[in-house]
């Protein structure tokens, strides 16, 4: 039986309860701190050699989709009425609103060094302690909204434009293209400072601190903007019934050759190909 993923806004108190405490059981068996690693390992952009699997090329949407489904396998052999709640930063826009209550994720950081003094993930509570980081802090830092620089949230008006775009992804498959779902959605802009981010990184950077950069899985606000935007590719194939691209690798020659995974190809870390995550409807669905 297929299980269900929720609006984080609609858990109850005892679904939110359980939700945080098998995040912290993972966390103490060191089986957090994995996905952490392999998120920084797999943070390969354009501007480096070899494969591209996570970020900045078609994989991202299934390479996260699996990322997401290992997570709650974890969460799941801990309590198996847990799933990953999303965040729907389209209705939820505030620095104050959910996840960011204290029984939840906590809030946004001090204002001297960012870190995250509320909620369970605070540092003070002993249980959430950085091991796995691209810097010394140990401790979890937000800045919701930037104040000093402020930068909205995404729209639902964003979501649209890259949901109407009917084809998966384009030429040349990497953060440059201007066309295509997929970097609509990642949101890899052109032009200049925060006008630059759309949707996905977007949010990374309202949330800042940790969630910016390749150790981001830190903040567990990781997995509801990562299910959300798995809701989002749910979304965009039953609107448009079109496949992900590209279909085969890039002919020899091809300057991305190489370095993209083709809908038939494994995807690293992985056993699985972007052909057989695309219909995950007998695992679960988004309520
Ligand atoms: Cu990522
Ligand atoms: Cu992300």
């Amino acid at each position: 039986m297929a299980y269900t993923r929720k609006d984080v806004s609609t858990l109850t108190r005892g679904e939110r309860r359980r939700f945080v405490k098998a995040l912290l059981e993972i966390k103490r068996r060191g089986e957090y701190d994995e996905f952490v690693r392999t998120h920084i390992e797999f943070y390969t952009s354009d501007g480096e050699k070899g494969l591209r699997t996570a970020h900045m090329a078609p994989s991202f949407l299934p390479w996260h989709r699996q990322f997401l489904l290992e997570l709650e396998r974890a969460l799941r052999r801990v309590d198996s009425s847990v799933t990953v709640p999303y965040w729907d930063w389209t209705k939820n826009r505030r620095a104050t609103s959910v996840p960011w209550t204290d029984d939840l994720l906590g809030g946004t950081g001090r204002r001297s060094d960012r870190r995250v003094t509320t909620g369970p993930f605070a540092y003070a509570e002993g249980n959430w302690i950085l091991r796995e980081n691209l810097t010394d802090e140990e401790f979890l830092t937000r800045d919701l909204g930037r104040p000093r620089d402020p930068i909205e949230l995404p729209t639902g008006g964003d979501l649209e434009w890259a949901l109407n775009d009917p084809v998966y992804d384009t030429s040349p498959w990497d953060s440059t293209s201007r066309k295509g779902f997929r970097n609509k959605l990642e949101g890899w802009g052109s032009g200049r400072g925060s006008s630059s981010w759309r949707n996905h990184n977007r949010v990374h950077r309202w949330v800042g601190g940790a969630m910016v950069g390749g150790a981001s899985v830190n903040d567990p606000v990781f997995w509801m903007v990562h299910s959300f935007i798995d809701l989002q590719w749910t979304r965009w194939q039953r609107r448009h019934g079109a496949r992900y691209l590209p279909a085969r690798p890039p002919a020899p020659g091809h300057p991305q050759r190489g370095r993209v995974v083709a809908r038939h190809q494994k995807l690293p870390p992985w056993d699985v190909t972007p052909d057989q995550l695309e219909d995950v409807s007998r695992i679960y669905r988004y309520a």
